[in-house]
C-alpha cells in the first residue's frame, strides 16, 4: 500500500442555488480543486463523486458519467464513479479515492461530493432523505431524520446528565464558526434563546437543532505521497481511512444513544494511524441534529459517555478549546448538501492543517473528519496530517 496525500481542495458556497445546475455546482468545485492542486483535467486518472439522490432530487441518474462529460473529461474517457452511503456517500467517495491511490491502480484523483436538494420542497425533501432509514419499519411509520434523531436525543437526555441547554450550546457554537466561514449557508450569530424559542420540529429538537436542505459540491485531489510535491509545498497527508457498518434500523441497535458503527470506524482509524485522542487537533463531526454531535465526540472517544455536553458548555469544543470541533460551522451552520458534506469536511481539515482558514483558523497538524450516513448504518472516519 502506498501513502496517499491530498494535494487541492475546492468547494462551492453552501445555500440555496436556484440558478446553477446540479452539474454545474459540481464543476465549479472541481475547476477549484484542480487549480488549487495546479492539475489540469488530461492528468486525472479517476474521479469518485459521492452523492445520494440526484434522481429523487433533481431526476437525474448515471452521476459519474454526467460530472465527467460536464467537467470535459469525456473526451478522455476518465473513468468516474458514482459512490452512494446516504449523508456518507461523500466521505466513502473519498475513501475510495484513497483506496484507489493507495492500491497502485490510479495515482491523480478527483473524489468529490454534490447534492442539490432544493429544488424540491421541505416535505419531498424530508422524505428523500428518509429514504436511507428502513423505509419498511421507520420511513412507512412516519419516521423521518429529525423524528429518528429525535428519539436518539430523548433516550439519550433520560438516561445522562445532558441539559437543553447544553444542547442548544452545540448550535451556538456551531454558527459563531459558520458566521467566520465564508462558504456558510448561515453565518448569522445565535443565542441559547434562539435555539430554546425556535419552533418545535421533532421533541425536544427543535428547528434551530437541525443541519438544513443544502445546494452545494466540493472536490479534492489525491495522489500517491511520494508524487505530492511534484504538485504542491503543502501536500497534507491521509493518515487513516476507516468504514464501519450498523443496523439500517434504529431499533436493531445494542443502544440506540450510542452509533456502534463511530465506535469501530473510530478505533479502527486510531489503529491504522498508529494515533491517539491526544494527537488529534480538530474534529470535523456529523453534527446532522446538535445530538449527533454529543453522541459523536462520546463514540469516537473524546469524552466518555454522558460528558460531551459538559465538555460543550465548558468551552472545550469551540475554537481554540481544548479540542475544536466543527470548525467548519459544522452541518448544522455550513448546511448539509447530503452527497457534498464528507468532501466538505476534508476541505475543512485540509484548510485549516495548511493555515488557510481565516477567523476561523486552529492551531492543528492533526484533524479527524466523522461522516454518517442515516442513523450511523454507514460511518467513515479519516485522520489527515499536515
Ligand atoms: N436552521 C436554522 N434555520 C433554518 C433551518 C435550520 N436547520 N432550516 C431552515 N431555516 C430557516 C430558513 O432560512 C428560513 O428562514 P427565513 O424565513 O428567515 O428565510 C426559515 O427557517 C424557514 O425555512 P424553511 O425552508 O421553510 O424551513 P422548513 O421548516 O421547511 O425546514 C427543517 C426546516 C428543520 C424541517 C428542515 O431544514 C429539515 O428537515 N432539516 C433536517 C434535514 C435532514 O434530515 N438531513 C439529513 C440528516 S441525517
Amino acid at each position: 500500500m502506498r501513502d496517499v496525500a491530498v494535494i487541492g481542495v475546492g468547494c462551492t458556497e453552501f445555500g440555496e442555488h436556484w440558478g446553477t445546475s446540479f452539474r454545474d455546482l459540481f464543476v465549479k468545485a472541481g475547476a477549484l480543486a484542480l487549480e488549487d492542486a495546479g492539475v489540469t483535467g488530461e492528468r486525472l486518472d479517476a474521479l469518485y463523486v459521492g452523492n445520494m439522490s440526484a434522481g429523487r432530487f433533481v431526476e437525474q441518474e448515471h452521476i459519474g458519467a454526467l460530472i465527467a462529460d460536464y467537467a470535459g473529461l469525456a473526451t478522455n474517457n476518465t473513468p468516474s464513479t458514482r459512490v452512494e452511503a446516504a449523508c456518507a456517500s461523500g466521505g466513502l467517495a473519498f475513501r475510495q479515492a484513497v483506496i484507489a491511490v493507495a492500491s497502485g491502480m490510479e495515482d491523480v484523483v478527483v473524489a468529490a461530493g454534490v447534492e442539490k436538494m432544493t429544488d424540491v420542497g421541505t416535505g419531498a425533501s424530508v422524505d428523500m432523505l428518509a429514504s436511507a432509514a428502513d423505509r419498511e419499519w421507520e420511513g412507512f411509520a412516519g419516521a423521518t431524520f429529525p423524528g429518528l434523531y429525535a428519539m436518539i436525543a430523548n433516550d439519550y437526555m433520560h438516561r445522562y446528565p445532558l441539559t437543553r441547554e447544553q444542547l442548544a450550546l452545540v448550535a451556538v457554537k456551531n454558527h459563531e464558526n459558520g458566521a467566520k466561514n465564508p462558504i456558510a449557508q448561515f453565518r448569522n450569530r445565535i443565542t441559547v434563546d434562539t435555539v430554546l424559542n425556535s419552533s418545535l420540529v421533532a421533541d425536544p429538537l427543535r428547528l434551530f437543532d437541525c443541519s438544513p436542505i443544502t445546494d452545494g459540491a466540493a472536490a479534492v485531489v489525491v495522489v500517491p505521497l511520494e508524487r505530492a510535491r511534484e504538485f504542491t509545498d503543502s501536500p497534507v497527508r491521509v493518515l487513516a481511512s476507516a468504514q464501519a457498518s450498523d443496523t439500517i434500523a434504529l431499533h436493531d441497535r445494542r443502544d440506540i444513544s450510542t452509533l456502534d458503527a463511530s465506535v469501530a470506524a473510530g478505533k479502527r482509524a486510531f489503529t491504522q494511524a498508529g494515533l491517539t485522542h491526544k494527537d488529534i487537533d480538530m474534529l470535523e463531526v456529523h453534527d446532522c441534529f446538535t445530538i449527533a454531535e454529543i453522541c459523536a465526540i462520546e463514540d469516537l472517544g473524546f469524552c466518555k459517555k454522558g460528558e460531551a455536553g459538559r465538555l460543550t458548555a465548558d468551552g472545550a469544543t469551540a475554537l481554540g478549546g481544548e479540542i475544536p470541533v466543527n470548525t467548519s460551522g459544522g452541518l448544522k451552520a455550513c448546511g448539509h448538501p447530503v452527497g457534498a458534506t464528507g468532501i466538505k469536511q476534508i476541505y475543512e481539515i485540509v484548510s485549516q492543517l495548511r493555515g488557510e482558514a481565516g477567523a476561523r483558523q486552529v492551531d492543528a497538524e492533526i484533524g479527524m473528519a466523522h461522516n454518517v450516513g442515516g442513523t450511523g448504518a454507514t460511518v467513515v472516519v479519516h485522520i489527515l496530517g499536515a
